[in-house]
């Protein structure tokens, strides 16, 4: 082989083994996470030196206090974790570890934090679905879940109160995160409404957010029964119960937040079609979606299928957008 095609040779396995080990990644952000070590760092006020950390971890089995260098390493390399120097007294130098704007996204009191998201979305109920990827492609199941757990994500998380729990916080942590900016940034989109239902609103963190941002707005949660078994209504926000296959309480307007994105088309369409018989000929449904999982084409062809006349998109989120579809 010449130079330029071992070269390339070498390229090429680095670019494999790059994806055959990014696992790592989360599985080691999971980690410091378990650990507490973004809190650590935190509650410490200034950069923390390895021995440091080693002492502020009581439960660390000291035979394997070497390997949280190579976590460390493996979380500065990421992006989680800088070091910084430090100095002692006796001008001698010492590296510590500081946050970074990603790991303040993690401190437990952040009230944005999305550490319940983080733990819900890298549980091994979550991440073993994706070992099935391959099976579930030739096999009839609608999901990759359903392969691997022998059940629909939904029936799965109504009998197991514990899943369900954990899946609802870390709904929950992201709709604070949301609620932040889309209220901040969005306030045009609910002036001038009367009503509005959050379909599969969760427990209600965005309807609760958008209820005490705007006091003349009456919201309605409305998820499944199990989810909103308990909630107490409270002031100009109300909880409703049960299936947006069937019927979405009527609104001037409906908000679908992280709905659509793991539907099919036909469901999707069902859903679109009981928001629009919710909503009155004047007023608008909202929607936020993640930005890659339809292309815009396949939005509009399933807004205008479900008999919405037009649509409007702000990419305002981040990784996500507002969409806004007119009746
Ligand atoms: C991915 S979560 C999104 C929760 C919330 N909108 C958010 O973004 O934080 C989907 C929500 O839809 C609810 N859901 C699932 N099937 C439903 C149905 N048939 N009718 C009403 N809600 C449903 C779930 O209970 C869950 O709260």
């Amino acid at each position: 082989m010449d130079k330029a095609n071992v070269n390339e040779l070498l390229e090429a396995q680095a670019h494999v083994w790059n994806h055959i080990f990014s696992f790592i990644n989360s599985m080691s952000l999971k980690c410091a996470v378990d650990l507490g070590i973004p809190d650590i760092i935190h509650n410490h006020g200034q950069p923390l030196t390895l021995t440091e950390l080693l002492a502020a971890l009581p439960t660390l089995n000291p035979t394997k206090a070497r390997n949280i260098y190579r976590l460390m390493r493996i979380l500065v390399h990421s992006g989680f974790f800088a070091q910084q120097k430090l100095s002692h007294g006796d001008g001698v130098q010492e590296d510590g570890y500081v946050l970074t704007n990603a790991s303040r996204l993690l401190l437990m009191d952040n009230p944005l934090s999305v550490t319940p998201f983080l733990k819900v979305m890298l549980d091994p109920i979550l991440t073993k679905p994706w070992d099935f990827l391959g099976i579930w492609f030739q096999n009839n199941d609608r999901t990759p879940f359903g392969t691997a757990h022998g059940k629909a994500f939904w029936d799965y998380a109504g009998h197991n109160p514990k899943l369900d729990n954990f899946f609802n916080e870390g709904m929950a942590s992201d709709a604070r995160l949301v609620s932040s900016v889309l209220i901040d940034k969005c306030k045009g989109s609910f002036e001038g409404l009367d009503w509005l239902v959050d379909v599969g609103g969760g427990t209600g963190t965005l309807g609760k957010a958008i209820a005490d941002a705007f006091p003349h707005l009456e919201c309605t949660v409305f998820d499944l029964p199990h989810v909103v078994a308990g909630l107490q209504d409270n002031g100009n926000l109300k909880y409703v119960g049960g299936d947006m296959f069937e019927c979405v309480p009527v609104a001037d307007a409906v908000l679908l937040k992280w709905i659509l994105h793991d539907r099919n088309d036909d469901e999707c369409l069902k859903i679109l079609k009981r928001c629009k018989e919710a909503i009155s000929n004047q007023h608008k449904g909202a929607m936020i979606k993640k930005g890659r999982e339809r292309r815009e084409e396949e939005w509009a062809k399933l807004f205008f299928a479900a008999g919405f006349s037009n649509y409007k998109i702000t990419p305002i989120l981040g990784l996500r957008s507002l969409i806004e579809v007119f009746p």
